[in-house]
């Protein structure tokens, strides 16, 4: 097992059977000796800055019908909102006042959000704070779409392939497709957006090997940004009785993605924070260096459920933006409030 670290921190690559083991049983000490070469090679490689984005939840109006997800099409119970333009610059001047750099747009598949809204919503948060990056998360769109977003000034994409499985995938993606999803990859790449890949740990009927091809994947797609989290069951979605993805698992792929890709942006993410109250706090020792605290004004914050047990979902922007500061100094990492673009070299 010490060996297979070692080679991975000296040519950041392991084989499928490599990629097994360490996802298998391991001692606590050995779970320690990865972490440990993980946190190493993310400060040789990327320092002990964490970068903060801040998060706009702007619509949960979606017309996907992904099974895990709370804000599915099918579920009657969501509480539907959406955030005009003027709510949506509103929280970017909330985060230009703490200090955020990076605005991530984050909606459901929304078909109000034409093509034309995202554009004149890029362009005027770019009017209102020039220096920013803006990053979308706004799913599957047509690469001319992409491109529109991209020369109105989106920076970055953020577009989890969810997993490599292709049979899961589509088990759990009724009517989408994913050769699609890995298209969409493609064209953001080729376009020049920072993109962001990823998955989710634990879904139901997920394997280990399954793990192995998302690491063997992403390592082949060279990501800027990777987020991982552990699946989450919802209350109103068909996969409510499913035991969640673990924090102990997600920290060990974060540790092994660190390895493989040294430099890439990799978030502690709010699904890890929210199954474990110290789970941010233990994503960023295992190799995470960003995390994403929410902007979104408070009286919607309660209704982008897309799983149960969701922290911060009272919380003031100026609350989470300290609540974080002092976790990720607890950790002992330090927070960047740069635009901390991505470098895949
Ligand atoms: N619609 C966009 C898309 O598909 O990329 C962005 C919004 S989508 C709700 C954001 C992410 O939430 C998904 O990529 C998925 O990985 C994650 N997610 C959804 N439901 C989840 C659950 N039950 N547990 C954990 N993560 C979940
Ligand atoms: Fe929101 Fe801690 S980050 S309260």
């Amino acid at each position: 097992m010490e060996e297979i670290v070692e080679r991975l921190v000296l040519a950041q690559e392991a084989r499928r059977e490599e990629l097994l083991l360490l996802l298998g049983d391991l001692s606590p000490e050995e779970a320690e000796h990865l972490r440990v070469a993980a946190d190493r090679v993310r400060k040789s490689c990327v320092g002990d800055k964490v970068y903060l984005r801040g998060l706009i939840e702007f619509s949960n109006i979606c017309v996907q019908d992904c099974l895990y997800c709370g804000i599915r099409r099918s579920n009657q119970e969501a509480d539907r909102y959406r955030l005009d333009l003027e709510d949506i610059l509103s929280c970017v001047d909330e985060g230009k006042r703490l200090g955020y750099r990076t605005y991530v747009l984050q909606g459901g598949e929304d078909p109000y959000y034409t093509d034309e809204r995202i554009v004149e919503m890029v362009r005027a948060i770019k009017e209102r704070d020039p220096e920013c990056a803006v990053t979308l998360s706004v799913g599957e769109k047509e690469r001319e779409s992409y491109e529109r977003y991209y020369q109105a000034g989106a920076d970055r994409y953020l577009l989890r392939h969810e997993t490599h499985s292709r049979e899961l995938y589509e088990q759990l993606h009724p009517g989408m497709s994913y050769e699609n999803r890995l298209r969409c990859l493609q064209d953001l790449k080729e376009i020049g957006f920072q993109v962001g890949a990823g998955f989710m740990v634990g879904l139901p009927g997920q394997t280990v090997a399954d793990h192995v091809e998302d690491l063997l994947f992403l390592k082949e797609l060279q990501p800027h940004m990777v987020g991982i989290g552990p699946f989450m069951p919802q209350q109103d979605t068909p996969l409510k009785d499913a035991p969640a993805g673990t924090a102990e698992m997600t920290c060990r792929l974060l540790s092994i993605l660190r390895l493989l890709l040294p430099k890439v942006l990799l978030p502690a993410t709010t699904a890890l924070g929210s199954i474990d109250p110290k789970g941010r706090e233990q994503g960023l020792q295992a190799g995470a260096n960003v995390v994403m605290p929410n902007l979104s004004p408070t009286r919607v914050r309660d209704k982008y459920l897309l799983y149960d047990g969701k922290i911060c979902t009272g919380d003031e922007a100026a609350h989470c933006r300290a609540c974080i500061e002092r976790r990720i100094n607890s950790a002992g990492y330090v927070v960047d409030m740069g635009r901390g673009d991505g470098d895949i070299l």
